[in-house]
C-alpha cells in the first residue's frame, strides 16, 4: 500500500498517548453537551459569553437568508462566490470592518475568514527575510506559522521572560533590518498575559514592531471589550492589533485594526487574504450583532473574570497547579500526557467534559487540563467541577 509511512507516524503518536481523534458533539442545552449518549458539562469551548447560540445572532443569521429581509443583499445568499478583491466584497462586509474599526477604536480593518489566516496573512506579509521576529514560546500556531512564512530569522523567547527578551533583543536585533516582537496577549492553552507595557518599552528601546494576537482577549478585557491593549491604555503603542470573531464573538472569521496604511497594505499583499474566498454573508451578519452585543456585556465579562479568580483559588486550594489571574482560560498542569489524559475521562465519568491538552499543543514537560469558563456555566456547574476536582 503506498503512504505507508503515515502508518509509522500515526503508531507513534498512539504509543505516546498523543493521538487525536474528533468526537461528535451535540450541543443539548447552555453548556451541555452530549458526547457518546452521555450529557457533559461543557468546559471546552471558547464562548465566553454564550454569544454563540444568542437568539439575536441566530436571527441576523436567518434574517439573511430571507429573501429581501438581508441588510446587506435583496437576493439573499451564503457563500460570497469569490475572494474579496474578485466580486465577495459586499455591503455586509464593508459594514462590518467599518463595525471592527470603530469597535476598536482605529482607522480602519481588514477581514479575514478566520483568525487563523489573519494571523498567518499578517505576519508573512509584513515581515520580509531581510527582517527578525522575536515570538514567544507559546504563541499560537497560526502566529509561528506566519513567522515561517515570512522567512525571517525567528528567535523564540522563554513564556513571558522578559529579562530573555531584553537580552536577545540586545544581543539580535541587528540580524534584520526591521525586527517585530510577535505575541498572544492572553495566551490561549495557559490563559495567562503577556507583559504587553514591558513589551512595548522593550520595543521602543530596540526600535522594534509590535505584533498582539487578541484572539482570546477580545470582549473580555477593556473597557470597551477591545481586549488587553486597551485595558492597558497601549492603543496609541501597538500598531498591529489581530483579533478573532470565533471565541467570546462566537462567532467565525478573523481581522486586523490599526491604521489606514497598515489595512490597504494588507489588502495588497496578505495572500490569506487575497487568495480565499470571503466569508458568508450570514456568517458576516451575525458577526455585526455580536459585537454590538459584546459591547453592551461590560458587566458580564467582569462577573466571568470574577468567577475565573474565585474558580483559580479554589484549585489552589486543591493544591492543583495552575497560572494566570482572572483569564476564563484556567490550566491544571500534569507532569505527563498519560495523567492528563486520565484525569480527563475521570473527570468525563462525573459528568464534565475537560479536554486534555498535549504536545504538541504544549512543550513536552506541560501537559495541561484546559479549563474554559464562560456566563452560560451555572454556579451549580463550577462547584460540581470543582468538587469532581476535589475526589
Ligand atoms: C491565540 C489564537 N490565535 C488565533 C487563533 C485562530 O483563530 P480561529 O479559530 O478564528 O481561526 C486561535 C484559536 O484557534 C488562538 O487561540
Amino acid at each position: 500500500v503506498s503512504l505507508d509511512w503515515l502508518n509509522d507516524a500515526l503508531r507513534q503518536r498512539r504509543e505516546a498517548n498523543l493521538l487525536r481523534r474528533t468526537s461528535v458533539v451535540r450541543h443539548v442545552g447552555p453548556a451541555l453537551i452530549e458526547i457518546g449518549g452521555r450529557v457533559l458539562n461543557n468546559f471546552a469551548a471558547n464562548d465566553y459569553l454564550g454569544l454563540a447560540s444568542h437568539p439575536e445572532i441566530l436571527g441576523a443569521v436567518e434574517s439573511a437568508s430571507r429573501m429581501n429581509e438581508s441588510a446587506s443583499d435583496s437576493s439573499p445568499r451564503f457563500g460570497t462566490g469569490a475572494s474579496p478583491l474578485v466580486s465577495g466584497y459586499t455591503q455586509a462586509h464593508a459594514a462590518l470592518e467599518t463595525e471592527l474599526a470603530r469597535f476598536e477604536g482605529t482607522e480602519a480593518a481588514i477581514l479575514f475568514s478566520t483568525g487563523y489566516a489573519a494571523n498567518v496573512g499578517t505576519i508573512a506579509a509584513l515581515v520580509s527575510p531581510n527582517d527578525v521576529i522575536f515570538s514567544d514560546a507559546l504563541n499560537h500556531a497560526s502566529l509561528i506559522d506566519g513567522c515561517r512564512l515570512s522567512r525571517a530569522v525567528t528567535i523564540v523567547y522563554p513564556h513571558i521572560d522578559m529579562d530573555e527578551l531584553e537580552k536577545l533583543l540586545r544581543k539580535n536585533r541587528s540580524l534584520g533590518r526591521r525586527a517585530f516582537i510577535v505575541t498572544d496577549s492572553l495566551f490561549s492553552m495557559d490563559g495567562d498575559k503577556a507583559p504587553l507595557k514591558k513589551i512595548v518599552e522593550l520595543a521602543s528601546m530596540f526600535d522594534t514592531e509590535v505584533i498582539v494576537d487578541e484572539a482570546h482577549a477580545t470582549g473580555i478585557y477593556g473597557g470597551r471589550g477591545r481586549g488587553l491593549v486597551e485595558e492597558l491604555e497601549l492603543e496609541d503603542r501597538i500598531a498591529v492589533r489581530i483579533g478573532t470573531l470565533s471565541k467570546a464573538l462566537g462567532c467565525l472569521g478573523g481581522f486586523v485594526v490599526g491604521p489606514s496604511h497598515l489595512i490597504e497594505f494588507l489588502r495588497n499583499f496578505a495572500r490569506t487574504y487575497i487568495y480565499s474566498t470571503a466569508m458568508p454573508i450570514p456568517g458576516v451578519e451575525a458577526a455585526l450583532r455580536a459585537l454590538d452585543l459584546a459591547h453592551s456585556m461590560r458587566a458580564e465579562a467582569l462577573e466571568l473574570r470574577a468567577a475565573a479568580r474565585a474558580f483559580r483559588k479554589s484549585l489552589v486550594s486543591l493544591d492543583y497547579r495552575t497560572a494566570g489571574d482572572d483569564s476564563p482560560i484556567i490550566p491544571i498542569y500534569f507532569e505527563t500526557p498519560q495523567e492528563v489524559l486520565d484525569r480527563s475521562s475521570l473527570l468525563r465519568e462525573a459528568g464534565h467534559f475537560v479536554p486534555a491538552i498535549r504536545p504538541p499543543t504544549v512543550p513536552r514537560d506541560q501537559s495541561l487540563l484546559r479549563i474554559s469558563l464562560s456566563i452560560l456555566h451555572t454556579n451549580t456547574q463550577r462547584q460540581s467541577l470543582l468538587a469532581s476536582l476535589a475526589q
